[in-house]
């Protein structure tokens, strides 16, 4: 049976750190509520020369070299984000051309911070079916292009950078054991960026009076979801694969919130020693969080072969999922 496996992991973040220290001389708030409320410390901030392609292509090399693939041999490449260099053509041509990847086909994937799950769950399909054979996922972020950095309630969450994997077809028994995908739009207007798209275009006269292109989150509300779906997410990988939270030797989930991971943990049954935190270091770098915290993992030595690894995402949409890997 073919499986699809990881082979290769990297990431890349800008080198600006934003400290919670930093934060207190933009808004009102302080490190102790931003600590005690989240769990982050600081996060990275995109120079102005540099864009989501900048830190998927470094990532993207690094993914590569480590597993030992030149860009032509690439049949597909995915990039989750919602921060894409333009609107259109797809970041992913840019980070095509930029790799040399000439045999692949390139699209962007939205699904928030979920899109590397999403990815994941594409380059398995493409590779089970036999219609790829070796497949570049990514997710990469400048989310802070798009947070109002005087509203006290997102500014502090959201960070830059870029994760990615290298995918490859393999008969051996490690790899992806399975992969679910999940939606609920019913609201998706509890976490958007209002502006910049089809209903209000970036030249309507109220784009920048009224904050259209700053994204919009009722922090509360998606905290409650986040939770349940997460769980949700988790709880669906070992009931498919009939695998107990014993089994599983790390959990990477989504890095948004330090409560939300560990409610996350508790739901399911895994104790903070085997979750894999960084937000501390990053925040929430939405769609690349996953990836720059496995990449993260795996160069750590925390990944053994033969390990059972939970990856766990939520994010806008709202869309949510789980991958379960023997490493
Ligand atoms: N500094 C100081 N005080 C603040 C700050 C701040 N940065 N932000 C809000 N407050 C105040 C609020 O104004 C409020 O004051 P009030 O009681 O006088 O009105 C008080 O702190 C409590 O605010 P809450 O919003 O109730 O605080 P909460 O405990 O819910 O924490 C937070 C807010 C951190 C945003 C939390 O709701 C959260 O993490 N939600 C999930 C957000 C998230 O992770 N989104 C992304 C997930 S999906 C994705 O990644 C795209």
């Amino acid at each position: 049976m073919l499986r699809a496996r990881i082979t290769g992991t990297g990431s890349a973040v800008p080198d600006k750190v934003l400290t919670n220290h930093d934060l207190e001389k933009l808004v009102d708030t302080n490190d102790e509520w931003i600590t005690t409320r989240t769990g982050i410390k600081q996060r990275r901030i995109a120079a102005e020369n540099e864009y989501t392609s900048t830190f998927a292509t470094l990532a993207a090399r690094r993914a590569l070299e480590m597993a030992n693939v030149s860009p032509e041999e690439l049949d597909l490449i995915i990039l989750g984000t919602v921060t894409p260099d333009f609107p259109f053509p797809a970041t992913s041509c840019i980070i095509q051309k930029e790799l040399g990847a000439h045999n692949a086909a390139a699209f962007d994937l939205s699904a928030a911070c979920s899109g590397f799950i999403y990815g994941l769950n594409m380059a398995e399909a493409y590779i089970k079916s036999g219609m790829a054979r070796k497949v570049l996922v990514m997710g990469a972020e400048v989310l802070t292009r798009i947070v109002d950095f005087a509203d006290r309630n997102t500014c502090i969450l959201f960070g830059d950078g870029a994760g990615a994997v290298v995918v490859e077809a393999d008969s051996a028994e490690q790899g992806i054991l399975s992969s679910h995908i999940f939606t609920n739009g019913t609201h998706w207007g509890l976490l958007y960026q209002p502006g910049c798209g089809g209903r209000n275009p970036a030249t309507a006269a109220n784009t920048f009076t009224d904050k259209l292109h700053y994204l919009r989150m009722e922090g509360n509300e998606v905290f409650k979801h986040a939770v349940r779906a997460m769980g949700d997410a988790a709880v669906a990988a070992l009931e498919h694969n009939a695998v107990t939270a014993d089994d599983v030797s790390l959990l990477i989930p989504h890095q948004a919130n330090r409560r939300i991971i560990e409610a996350t943990g508790k739901r399911v049954g895994i104790p903070e020693e085997r979750i894999f935190v960084n937000l501390h270091k990053y925040g929430n770098t939405s769609s690349a969080s996953i990836p720059l915290a496995l990449d993260e993992a795996n160069r750590e030595g925390r990944l053994k072969s033969g390990d059972l690894v939970l990856l766990d995402a939520f994010g806008g949409g709202f869309t949510y999922g789980s991958v379960l890997l023997k490493w």
